[in-house]
């Protein structure tokens, strides 16, 4: 089965033809970073709209890419939920658009699980059940996965994700966004056991996450260097940064797979692109007996074969969406 997917939900726009849920025929993603880079973050207003701009002719270019004839294309995907409302808007309704005039089936998909799917691109013998942690620009969550569309939320961040931690720490520093990538490359000249920082503590829910103090602690320090005429080495910052979120996300699931015994953890997210990250949750996993599957690289950010792999799931549940399809801004992964 041959699903061609639509991904808008953010500052990318992608389009991808999946065929069975994990094997991708053809993937084309359009990142506006250039455009949202002297703004220092996402413009909605602008996403939304080089999103109109972009789609049509990218979907036409995944098709002429794929080499699959209009009507081997089977079924029409996309992702509705959650993410940046008129961003959103721009997928769903191009999606509806196809659908209706392919005669084809729409379905619609949920941004995490579909990060959460990318896996199924990149290990093909992995299936469900297995515990998931997707850390990216607007999410840190732990969810457990019982089935392909069966989710449990166990944990979530209390104030920022940590690609967003990640992106304000970089900002401060002076680096561009997204500044994540870029904090990592400055980190690597840098000793990260020069600052430490605070670990979050939160009462009665352990297994949440929370970045907010670690961010403000680092943005702190280098203030007051700067008030003080203090001269300050900016890649050890960074690297004592990052070396502390390893930690906190070690900690989190640590805790979680002792708790819920679980013996397969799977990685998705943006922030999984880290290799500092992926390397030291590889060390956890094998100190406690646990597999572990992360995406590759380049499936760890937003782009649309994600969106398939997980489509092929929800339509072999029967889940068929009709033209009426909404996008909405916020929805929990275990939405019915
Ligand atoms: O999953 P994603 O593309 O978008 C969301 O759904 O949020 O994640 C984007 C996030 C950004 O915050 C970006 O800075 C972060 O992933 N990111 C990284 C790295 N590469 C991307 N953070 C840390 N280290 C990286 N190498
Ligand atoms: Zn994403």
């Amino acid at each position: 089965m041959n699903i061609l997917a639509i991904e808008s939900s953010c500052d990318e726009t992608a389009v991808a033809i999946v065929k069975n849920g994990n094997e991708i025929i053809s993937s084309e993603v359009a990142s506006q970073i250039k455009t949202h880079e002297v703004f220092g973050g996402v413009v909605p207003e602008i996403a939304s709209r080089q999103h109109c701009e972009i789609i049509d002719n990218l979907t036409k270019l995944c098709i002429k890419n794929s080499k699959l004839k209009i009507n081997e294309i089977d079924c029409i995907a996309t992702t509705f939920a959650p993410g940046l409302l008129g961003s959103l808007l721009v997928g769903v309704n191009y999606a509806k658009g196809l659908s209706f005039s392919l005669k084809k089936p729409l379905v619609a998909v949920h941004h995490l699980r579909s990060h959460i799917a990318a896996n199924y691109l990149t290990h093909k013998n992995l299936k469900p059940p297995f515990l998931a942690l997707i850390i990216s620009g607007g999410h840190s969550n732990i969810v457990k996965v019982n089935d392909y569309c069966k989710f449990e939320p166990i944990s979530k961040t209390y104030d920022d994700a940590v690609g967003e931690a990640f992106d304000k720490v970089a900002r401060t520093i002076g680096l561009s966004y997204p500044g994540g990538a870029k904090l990592e490359k400055l980190a690597k000249n840098g000793n990260e056991l020069s600052f430490k920082f605070p670990k979050p503590k939160i009462k009665n829910s352990e297994l949440d996450f929370s970045f907010s103090g670690l961010k403000t602690a680092v943005i702190n320090t280098l203030h007051n260097h700067k008030q003080k005429n203090k001269k300050i080495n900016l890649a050890d910052l960074a690297a004592s940064f990052q070396l502390t979120v390893c930690k906190i996300i070690n900690e989190k699931v640590e805790m979680t797979i002792k708790k819920l015994k679980m013996k397969k953890l799977v990685v998705a997210g943006g922030v999984c692109c880290n290799e500092k990250i992926r390397n030291s949750l590889k060390t956890l996993a094998d100190q406690n007996g646990v597999e572990i599957f992360m995406p590759n690289k380049s499936l760890c950010q937003d782009n649309a074969a994600m969106v398939g792999a997980q489509a092929f799931f929800e339509f072999k549940n029967g889940k068929i969406a009709s033209l009426n399809l909404n996008a909405v801004a916020n929805l929990p992964i275990n939405y019915i």
